[in-house]
C-alpha cells in the first residue's frame, strides 16, 4: 500500500513538473461582465455585478451603437458613441498555477484602462493601442475565485482623427510560467545573413527569477525549420541567478537558410529553454524569418539582395462593420484581398497593430511599417494622444518595440505621422530621444517618420539627424528634387493618393479632375448625395489620383515604394463630406471589403497576372454619352466592342495606366478584348441588366471554426431573369440564420448608411451587400437565407467545426 501511495506521489510530482515546465497561455476571452456606464467602486472582488451584461471579448461597444451626429466624437470618428465602460472577469486559476508566476496581458484597450485584480490596483494604462501587462502573481487566490476589474475611459472627445472603438477590443490572457522564466518581451531573436549566405541567429534574453538564488541553471537555444526538424542547437549556457533579471545571449549558425520574403514567407521556430538541475523549467518560442534588406539613396529598397519595390497600403485598425474588435479571420480576409492585388507591405496607420495582424503578415508575407504615433506633445485634437505623450512615451515605446521586434514582417519603425513638432525646434530633441529609445531595444531596423515638410531647412525631425529613412506624404511633384534637397538620405512615399471614390458610383465626364476639397478653407465639397465618382479622378487637395501617385513613385527610382492612402475605407474621416457621411472614401476597397475599380489598376501594375477590368456598369439612358474605362496588363492593346461593333483600339503609354473610350449608350453587351502581339490575352464583358429577379449568395469559405472565432463572409448580389448581375440594384434584403450560427454584422459599404451594423435587413448598395456570420456553439450547419419581395430567395450553408 505504502509503495503504491509512493508511486502515485512520484507520478503526480512528475506530471506536475512536466506541466509546470510548459508555460501556459490562458486566454481570458469568454464571459466577461460589462456595463456601458461609469459606476463607483466596481473594483472590489465582492462587488455585485450580477445585473451586468455577459459578453466575450474582443469587444467594442462603439460599434454596437447608433450613428448620430450628436455623438461628441463627431463624424470624424465614425459618429458612434464613446463614453465610459466597466468590465469584470471572474476566473479560477488552472489547478497547478498556484505557485507559478502569472502575468496579465492586455493587447489593447481603448483607452485609459484602470485595472484591479481582486481589488488591488495594478495601474492605469492610457494609450489605446499599446499593449501592456502586469505581474499579478501575488494578488491571486490559488483555490478561490479571482476577479479582474477594468474601467475604460473613452469619454473625453474628440480624441482622434479616425474611428477608435471603445473597450477591451483586443485579447486578454494570462501568461503562467515557472518563477524562473523568460518574459516574451525580454526575448529578441534576429538573424544576420553573412556574405557567404549563411545566417548567424543572435538570441538575447533576460532570465527573470522570483524564487531565490539559483546556481544550477542552464539555458539552451534551439532552432527548428518549418517542418519541425531541429536544425541548430546551442551549447548550454550556465547561469547563476539571484532575484533579478539576468541577461543571456547566444549565436547559432544556419547554413544556407531559406530566406523570408513576401513571395515566400518561410518561418523557422526559435526556442529558448531553461533547465534547473537538469529539469526543464521554462520554454519559450518565437517564429523566426531570416531576411536582410537595405535602403539606398539612389536605388530605393532591396530585399535579400534584390531590388524590391514596396507596393504598400496604409490601413487603420478598424475592421468595418465589426469595428475595432479584433478578429483574425476578418484581418485575413483583408490581407487576402490585398495580396491578390499585389500589395506587399502594410503601414499600420497610425498606431501599433494587433498581434493577429503581425502574425498574419509574417505567415502570409507582407512587410510592415509599424507606426506608433499620430501626435507627440503638440495636439491635432483637444483630447488626443498629446495629452499623455510626455508622461507615457518612454514606456509606450518600450512596450511597442519589445512586443513587435521578433516579427519577420516588421521592417521599419515609424515614430510618427505628420508630427507637428516637424515645424519647430522642439522636434529636434524628441526625434533624438524617441529614436534612441527604439534603438536601445532594436538596432536592426531603420527608424522613419512620415513627413510633410519637404524643405530641409524647415523640417526639424529631419534636422535632428536621427532618422534613418525619410518618409514623405503626398507632394509627388517634389519627389524628383528630394535627392538634391536631402543629400545622402533614403526615401519612401509613406503616404500617397488620398484619392476619393464611392464603389459603383460614376459621374461623367471621367477625364476632368475634381479636387474635393480644393483647399484648406472649404469644408464640404462634392455631390449633394455625398457620392464620389469611382473613375480615378477625384482627390483631396493635398493628394492626387491613384494613377498619378503611382506613376510618380515608379518614375523616381530613389523612392523605395509607396504606401497608398488607403487600402480599405475606414470608419471616420469622410473627406470631402461631413455628416451624414460617417466613413471614409479613400479606400481602394470599400468598408465592406468590396474592391472599387481602382483595385484593378493596382493589380495590373503590382502583379504579373494578366488583368482586364472593364467599367462602369452598362445601365444608362439611351443615347447618353458614357465613358468606358479598362485597366489592362500583360497585353499591348485593348479593343472595345459595343454589341459586336468595334469602338476602337487603345494602347498604353508611360503617362497613363488605363484606356478610355467615349461613346453613346445603347443597351446590350460591351466587350473588351486585350491582345499581345496580336494574340488574345483576355476578354471581359458587361451587359445591360433587366430588373432584379433572383438573389445570389457567394462565399470563399464553406466551414467555420468556432475555436478561432472565424467569421463567415457572404457576398449578396442580385441578377436579372437572364442571370446578368444588376450592378445598380438597391433591393432591401432580409437575412435569417438557422442552425448553430447567427449574424455578426451586415454592411453594404455605403459611407452614408445609418442603420446599425448588427441588423439583418439591409439594402444592397450599388448591387452589393455583405453578411458576416458567426458560430454560436456546437457542430452542425449554419444556414443563411436571404429573401426580398419579388425576388427568388437564396440559401448558403456553412459547416461549423
Ligand atoms: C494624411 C494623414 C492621414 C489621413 C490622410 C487623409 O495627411 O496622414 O491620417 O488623414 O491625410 O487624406
Amino acid at each position: 500500500m505504502i509503495k503504491k501511495i509512493f508511486f502515485f506521489f512520484l507520478l503526480y510530482t512528475l506530471l506536475l513538473h512536466t506541466v509546470n515546465a510548459q508555460r501556459k497561455t490562458t486566454l481570458l476571452l469568454q464571459d466577461w461582465k460589462f456595463t456601458q456606464s461609469d459606476t463607483q467602486a466596481a473594483q472590489p472582488a465582492t462587488f455585485n455585478d450580477g445585473g451586468w451584461r455577459i459578453l466575450d471579448i474582443p469587444h467594442d461597444w462603439s460599434i454596437e451603437g447608433d450613428f448620430s451626429k450628436e455623438h461628441p466624437s463627431t463624424f470624424n470618428q465614425g459618429a458612434l458613441p464613446t463614453g465610459i465602460g466597466w468590465y469584470r472577469k471572474h476566473f479560477y486559476l488552472p489547478a497547478d498555477a498556484g505557485n507559478q508566476h502569472v502575468q496579465l496581458n492586455f493587447e489593447g484597450v481603448f483607452q485609459r484602462a484602470d485595472v484591479w485584480v481582486n481589488g488591488h490596483f495594478m495601474g492605469r494604462h492610457n494609450n489605446g493601442y499599446v499593449s501592456f501587462k502586469y505581474d499579478i502573481s501575488k494578488y491571486l487566490n490559488k483555490a478561490d475565485e479571482n476577479v479582474i476589474a477594468v474601467r475604460v475611459d473613452n469619454a473625453a472627445q474628440p480624441n482622434s482623427r479616425w474611428y477608435t472603438g471603445s473597450g477591451i477590443y483586443r485579447k486578454v490572457w494570462l501568461d503562467i510560467s515557472s518563477k524562473t522564466f523568460i518574459d516574451p518581451w525580454d526575448l529578441f531573436v534576429q538573424a544576420k545573413v553573412e556574405k557567404n549566405g549563411n545566417a548567424a541567429v543572435e538570441m538575447s534574453a533576460m532570465v527573470s527569477n522570483f524564487s531565490g538564488p539559483k546556481n544550477d541553471l542552464k539555458v539552451i537555444h534551439e532552432i527548428h525549420d518549418a517542418s519541425g526538424k531541429l536544425i541548430a542547437k546551442g551549447e548550454p549556457v550556465a547561469l547563476v541567478l539571484f532575484n533579478e533579471k539576468t541577461p543571456v545571449n547566444g549565436v547559432l549558425k544556419i547554413a544556407n537558410p531559406v530566406l523570408w520574403s513576401p513571395a515566400s514567407p518561410y518561418l523557422y521556430r526559435s526556442t529558448v529553454k531553461i533547465f534547473e538541475k537538469g529539469k526543464l523549467v521554462d520554454s519559450i518560442q518565437t517564429k523566426l524569418g531570416i531576411r536582410y534588406f537595405g535602403f539606398d539613396p539612389n536605388d530605393g529598397f532591396s530585399l535579400n539582395g534584390k531590388h524590391f519595390l514596396i507596393q504598400g497600403v496604409c490601413n487603420h485598425h478598424d475592421l468595418g462593420a465589426i469595428g475595432a474588435a479584433v478578429n483574425k479571420s476578418a484581418i485575413k480576409r483583408q490581407l487576402t484581398l490585398l495580396k491578390d492585388m499585389g500589395c506587399n507591405a502594410i503601414r499600420t496607420a497610425h498606431n501599433p497593430p494587433s498581434v493577429e495582424l503581425l502574425e498574419l503578415c509574417d505567415s502570409m508575407g507582407f512587410l510592415v511599417m509599424d507606426e506608433i504615433y499620430d501626435t507627440w506633445a503638440k495636439k491635432k485634437n483637444k483630447f488626443d494622444q498629446s495629452v499623455d505623450f510626455k508622461n507615457d512615451h518612454q514606456s509606450d515605446i518600450q512596450n511597442w518595440i519589445r512586443r513587435d521586434r521578433n516579427h519577420a514582417s516588421v521592417f521599419m519603425w515609424s515614430i510618427g505621422n505628420e508630427i507637428r513638432e516637424q515645424f519647430d525646434s522642439s522636434g529636434l530633441n524628441f526625434t533624438e530621444e524617441l529614436t534612441a529609445l527604439v534603438k536601445a531595444l532594436d538596432n536592426t531596423r531603420p527608424v522613419t517618420a512620415a513627413l510633410t515638410e519637404n524643405d530641409p531647412s524647415k523640417n526639424f525631425l529631419y534636422k535632428s539627424g536621427a532618422l534613418d529613412v525619410l518618409g514623405f506624404n503626398y507632394k509627388l511633384d517634389a519627389y524628383s528634387q528630394l535627392p538634391s534637397r536631402f543629400p545622402g538620405s533614403s526615401f519612401i512615399a509613406a503616404e500617397t493618393a488620398s484619392a476619393l471614390s464611392t464603389r459603383g458610383h460614376y459621374d461623367f465626364p471621367s477625364d476632368s479632375f475634381r479636387i474635393w476639397p480644393p483647399d484648406s478653407k472649404s469644408t464640404q465639397h462634392g455631390n449633394p448625395d455625398h457620392t464620389v465618382s469611382a473613375f480615378d479622378n477625384v482627390y483631396a487637395f493635398w493628394g492626387n489620383t491613384h494613377e498619378k501617385s503611382w506613376l510618380a513613385v515608379k518614375q523616381n527610382p530613389h523612392m523605395s515604394g509607396a504606401f497608398v492612402w488607403s487600402g480599405f475605407d475606414f470608419l471616420g474621416e469622410p473627406v470631402p463630406y461631413q455628416w451624414p457621411s460617417r466613413s471614409s472614401y479613400y479606400g481602394i476597397i470599400d468598408l465592406a471589403g468590396f474592391p472599387k475599380d481602382v483595385y484593378y489598376m493596382y493589380q495590373s501594375e503590382w502583379t504579373q497576372k494578366p488583368v482586364l477590368h472593364l467599367f462602369p456598369h452598362w445601365n444608362w439612358k439611351k443615347g447618353q454619352t458614357v465613358d468606358v474605362w479598362a485597366y489592362f496588363s500583360q497585353s499591348d492593346e485593348v479593343e472595345l466592342f459595343l454589341n459586336g461593333k468595334s469602338v476602337g483600339i487603345k494602347t498604353k503609354n508611360d503617362s497613363s495606366l488605363h484606356a478610355m473610350w467615349r461613346l453613346a449608350f445603347a443597351p446590350g453587351q460591351l466587350k473588351a478584348v486585350s491582345r499581345k502581339n496580336g494574340k488574345i490575352v483576355l476578354e471581359s464583358s458587361i451587359q445591360t441588366a433587366g430588373d432584379a429577379s433572383r438573389i445570389v449568395l457567394r462565399s470563399a469559405q464553406s466551414e467555420l471554426n468556432r475555436a478561432e472565432n472565424e467569421l463567415g463572409f457572404v457576398e449578396i448580389t442580385v441578377v436579372d431573369a437572364m442571370g446578368i448581375p444588376v450592378q445598380t440594384a438597391d433591393n432591401l434584403i432580409s437575412l435569417s440564420v438557422q442552425g448553430v450560427g447567427k449574424i455578426a454584422a451586415t454592411d453594404n459599404g455605403s459611407p452614408t448608411a445609418h442603420s446599425p451594423f448588427g441588423i439583418p435587413n439591409k439594402q444592397l448598395f450599388n448591387g452589393k451587400l455583405l453578411a458576416m456570420l458567426k458560430t454560436t456553439g456546437g457542430k452542425g450547419q449554419i444556414i443563411l437565407e436571404a429573401t426580398s419581395p419579388g425576388l427568388k430567395p437564396a440559401k448558403f450553408i456553412f459547416k461549423a467545426r
